[in-house]
């Protein structure tokens, strides 16, 4: 039994459920918004691997579970009780609370772990670790002090992004006149991520248990996914970068990865992110890299 932690509205997802089903493996949907009504979970944390998962009353055992493959974790239902906060609010930690105990606990293949969606989600705590094992990431300020950001700027020469912490934003270049914007106004409430502007291209390095593929994307945007017309060619790294991609997924607890870097124009390679979730499909069709492969064996074989 596989258990693709996500939905069938996702393309991945849906992808690996059918490639699964063309192999004949057992597969599952866990998808948490149907916790608690349509998932039931019963399990012993004071043995091994003692339990059960009901999702909509097929049962699966945690002993019959080969591998993870966590896509979306789609969250938790979050149900106001009598306009209770404090009620509403232990409701949803307690559901929480049980759900990810279980995540931590269940020993099977997890591709990727809870620790490693952890860790990513604290996006500064995982380019602070990278930094302390010597991999050379861009020069980094997380702030809701706007004051601050003026000196960043002229320490950088004037040349810097802006992301948000955590995600869900394309990532910009500032530009002085941005700098006395009133959008700056708003930072004491919500922080962001302003980073030396790495001038070069985007290096994408895709690490799995059997193979590392990598590519350069030259795009005209400064965020590759804005720019429809970006070219991808495939790449051989220099070895030093390769260990350092494996370092990174030692720190980062990643059994696979899709690894965001920029090449500068002094060949450096400086790393940015990795994903613990990478997508692959677009990329898979127009390099030939066996990235669906690749995971798909990682499932099955693990
Ligand atoms: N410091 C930087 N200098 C230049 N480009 C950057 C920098 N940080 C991010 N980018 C560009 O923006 C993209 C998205 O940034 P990233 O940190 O990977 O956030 P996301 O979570 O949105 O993927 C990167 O792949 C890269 O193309
Ligand atoms: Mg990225």
């Amino acid at each position: 039994m596989i258990l693709i932690l996500g939905d069938n509205n996702d393309a991945h997802s849906a992808l690996v459920a059918d490639i699964l089903k063309s192999k004949k493996e057992d597969f599952c949907f866990l998808d948490t918004r149907l916790y608690p009504e349509n998932i039931l979970i019963k399990w012993n944390p004071d043995e091994n691997n003692e339990g059960y998962l009901k999702i909509k009353n097929k049962k699966i055992n945690f002993k019959d579970i080969k591998s993870v493959y966590w896509r979306n974790f789609n969250g938790i239902k979050f149900e106001r009780i009598n306009n209770d906060a404090y009620l509403t609010d232990m409701i949803y930690r307690e559901r929480k609370s049980a759900l990810f105990s279980l995540f931590y606990s269940l020993k099977t293949n997890w591709c990727n772990s809870v620790e490693a969606f952890e860790i990513h989600q604290k996006k500064a705590y995982a380019l602070h670790l990278m930094k302390e094992n010597n991999i050379r990431i861009p020069r980094t300020l997380v702030t809701n002090d706007k004051n601050s950001i003026k000196e960043f700027f002229e320490q950088n020469n004037g040349e810097i992004i802006v992301k948000p912490v955590l995600g869900g934003a394309y990532t910009e270049k500032l530009t002085k006149r941005a700098l006395t914007k009133s959008r700056l106004e708003t930072l004491y409430k919500v922080p962001a991520k302003f980073q030396e502007y790495i001038d070069g291209e985007d290096v994408r390095v895709y690490v799995y248990k059997n193979g590392i593929y990598a590519l350069k994307i030259n795009s005209k945007t400064v965020d590759f996914r804005e720019d429809r017309n970006a070219k991808y060619t495939k790449i051989k790294l220099p070895k030093k970068v390769i260990k350092d991609c494996y370092k990174v997924m030692e720190i980062l607890k990643l059994k696979y990865s899709g690894i965001d870097i920029r090449l500068n124009k002094n060949g450096e390679y400086v790393f940015i992110e990795a994903n613990p979730a990478p997508m692959f499909i677009f990329i898979d069709r127009i390099t030939k890299y066996p990235l669906i492969d690749s995971l798909i064996d990682m499932l099955i074989n693990p």
